[in-house]
């Protein structure tokens, strides 16, 4: 399917029901409504959509003192390889910035290419593993430095 005009947005309540669905296809773990709904309503969370008309992708980030982490990413498989996901990743790392992070850290199945080539290309590098993290493989624990620092802004550009 065509990407048409891509709208990053803050995620509503009401984004839950689309975002189930592409849980359910796109997540070896789906979150259920339950941990959406805990989220959208926590502190310190940031979670936005990217909408073409339709929730096409969606991601969230929560702030832990200075440090910002990504805490779910999703790109609908027919949308994906058009920058969707590193627009969302910036919008999120943006909003983690202005609420006062410094440094950026997430977790990554070790075998996801696609998410880790995404994640280094925004200054994410791996820093150790979490063996058995997942029921069916590794998490690479990777960081970003000084995100506030103006050689980071050159890179979100
Ligand atoms: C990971 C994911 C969010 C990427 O979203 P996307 O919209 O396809 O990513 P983008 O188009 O913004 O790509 C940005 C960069 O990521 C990397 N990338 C994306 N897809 C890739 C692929 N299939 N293979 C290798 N690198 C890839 C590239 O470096 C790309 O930059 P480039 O286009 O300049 O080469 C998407 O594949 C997805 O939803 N996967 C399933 C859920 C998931 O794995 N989430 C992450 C959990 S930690």
């Amino acid at each position: 399917m065509g990407v048409g005009v891509i709208m990053v947005r803050r995620f509503e309540p009401a984004d839950v029901a689309a975002a189930l669905v592409m849980e359910e296809i796109g997540q070896p773990q789906p979150w259920t409504e339950e941990i959406f709904n805990s989220e959208l309503s926590a502190e310190d969370r940031t979670y936005l959509v990217a909408d073409d008309g339709v929730v096409c992708g969606y991601g969230g980030v929560m702030l832990v003192g200075d440090e910002a982490r990504i805490t779910n990413l999703l790109v609908v498989s027919d949308h994906r390889g058009q920058g969707i996901g590193r627009r969302l990743m910036i919008g999120l790392i943006e909003s983690a910035i202005a609420g006062g992070a410094r440094h950026l850290t997430l977790e990554v199945r070790s075998e996801n290419e696609a998410a880790r080539s995404l994640y280094s290309g925004l200054g994410l590098a791996p820093v150790g593993v979490r063996p058995g993290y997942y029921y069916d493989d590794d998490a690479l624990i990777m960081w970003a430095h000084d995100i506030d620092s103006t050689e980071y802004a050159e890179r979100l550009t």
